[in-house]
């Protein structure tokens, strides 16, 4: 595997698969790599002539400086386990490489049609626009055939596909197709996530209860006379009386517009809680 640090290099890398003929996988990350990325690399290994993967801890995309300053980092690690997947190449840029200094200070400006404006949007002001400029740019740079996210970061997802779809238009990533990828969850449950790292054993315990709860709310749409709304409080409710978790936001939503529904039909519910001073997301779909 060939780590690369520069964009100059990084173009002469793709411009030398495509002049192949080889299809090419992209996998977005931002580095401390755990299973559920283990995954997303696996499939884009399998799927495509040549894999990169990016690692790069987006500054623009944090409106927390502490939250960016305490970010996982450890890129050899981080190396290591993509180097034994199989990946080819390794994308790790620092800030000043990927952007100018008047990138890095203004906020990049796009059309979200409303998906910005709901759950992680409204909590996390600016957030997706630092996903998207950052997206875009590597979706610009490496012009992958197919790139791949997890649904954990279900309202990410949303507007990856929204950004591809009314960018295609104008033919700006060719055919790129965006892979939406499964949870991947440890064996008692927890959505994997970098996050889980900053957890004490006892808060990895108590975080249980978030996924238990997801679980048991399929069952619950089910019950005779359950609503959307009752559904919804029952999982705020049952989450909040449990010592350490505080839900930051339980909202079942339209799956494809991530507008409030009333009806269970493609359906999801995205959660946050914060267990401790850890803030966790999850989700889970109804039909
Ligand atoms: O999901 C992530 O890790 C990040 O938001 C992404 C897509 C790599 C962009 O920085």
């Amino acid at each position: 595997m060939q780590i690369i640090t520069t964009k100059e290099e990084l173009q002469a890398m793709v411009k030398a698969c495509k002049a192949k003929g080889k299809t090419i996988g992209l996998v977005p990350t931002m580095g401390a790599l755990h299973a559920g990325h283990a995954s997303l690399v696996q499939r884009a290994v399998n799927e495509n002539n040549v894999c990169f993967v990016s690692v790069f801890v987006n500054p623009t995309q944090f409106n927390n400086k502490e939250d960016l300053a305490k970010y996982p980092r450890d890129l050899q690690r981080d190396a290591d386990l993509l180097h034994s997947i199989g990946a080819d190449f390794l994308f790790a840029p620092t800030p000043e490489e990927m952007y100018s200094a008047e990138e890095m200070n203004t906020t990049f400006e796009f059309d979200f049609a409303g998906l910005d404006q709901v759950m992680e949007g409204k909590m996390r002001p600016g957030h997706f626009n630092g996903v998207v400029q950052v997206v875009s740019r590597l979706f610009y740079l490496v012009q992958p055939d197919k790139a791949y996210f997890g649904e954990k970061d279900f309202q990410q997802l949303a507007i990856i596909h929204h950004m591809v779809e009314r960018s295609s238009m104008a033919g700006t990533f060719g055919k790129l197709q965006i892979m939406d990828c499964p949870i991947v969850r440890e064996e008692t449950g927890l959505a994997l996530s970098s996050r889980n790292e900053r957890l004490s054993a006892q808060e990895k315990q108590t975080a249980l209860a978030i996924s238990q709860t997801l679980f048991a709310s399929q069952k619950w749409a089910k019950e005779a006379g359950a609503t959307v709304a009752s559904v919804q409080q029952r999982v705020i409710d049952t989450i909040n009386a449990v010592d350490g978790l505080e839900v930051e936001y339980y909202e079942i939503v339209d799956q494809t517009t991530l507008l409030p529904t009333d009806t269970f039909r493609h359906a999801i519910g995205c959660i946050t809680v914060y267990c401790g001073p850890v803030r966790l997301i999850d989700n889970i779909k109804y039909e």
